[in-house]
């Protein structure tokens, strides 16, 4: 599928309908998420026919994305009832078969999904909101899970963070693309009718 195709599908994904600022329920912008998977499969062939697993799958974006560009299964992993059920209702409209989700704080993914997955994608909590950390938390749970690679977006300011702190893991990682993330207001203190965050779409070996 090119890219303009999958951004179009991905516009019509409906929202959070209650965001929950303490879980950081941002959605990934469709270009960024067409962006995101279609770099993913054209230049790694990371999608089509991989089990793949999407960590904090929220409204859905990333996981049918990958269901589209067949994807041979997919788990959406998310700890919010109220997120999930938006997503069954836009899985619903999409008629994607081979989605499975699995409601759970993604640091408790139980062990029976270790190295189940070839690749792991995420658009994780940035770690903004009385959770620093929970980004690092993410990364570690996907190469657990992953026994191909991760894919993940952060904020490009903490570019050197990611870095170090992969290295501790033993892995590096490669930033695969720069994306500037057009942010629309979410929340009641967002002041701005967007801003515009940069961030890195990184990728780990495992
Ligand atoms: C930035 S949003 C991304 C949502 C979606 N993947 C997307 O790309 O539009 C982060 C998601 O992680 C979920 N989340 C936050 N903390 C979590 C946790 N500990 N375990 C599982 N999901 C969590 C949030 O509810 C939210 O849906």
């Amino acid at each position: 599928m090119k890219l303009k195709q999958l951004e179009y599908h991905l516009s019509s994904i409906e929202p959070f309908k209650n965001p929950k600022i303490l879980l950081e329920q941002y959605v990934t912008p469709a270009h960024i998420a067409a962006c995101m998977l279609h770099h993913i499969q054209s230049e790694n062939e990371d999608i089509t026919g991989k089990m793949v697993a999407d960590l904090g799958c929220g409204a859905g974006c990333l996981t049918i994305g990958s269901a589209l560009l067949d994807a041979a299964q997919v788990y959406g992993f998310e700890i919010d009832t109220e997120a999930l059920e938006v997503f069954q209702e836009n899985v619903e409209e999409f008629e994607v078969p081979q989605i499975e989700t699995v409601q759970c704080d993604v640091r408790n993914i139980p062990s029976r999904f270790d190295k189940f997955f070839d690749t792991v994608i995420m658009n994780p909590p940035f770690g903004t909101k009385h959770n620093a950390g929970i980004d690092m938390e993410f990364l570690e749970v996907g190469v657990r899970l992953s026994k191909n690679a991760v894919y993940s977006l952060h904020k490009t300011s903490t570019r050197n963070h990611v870095i170090k702190h992969a290295k501790t893991l033993g892995r590096e990682v490669e930033v695969v693309a720069e994306l500037k993330y057009n942010l629309p207001a979410t929340y009641k203190f967002h002041k701005k009718k967007s801003v515009d965050i940069e961030v890195d779409l990184i990728k780990i070996l495992v």
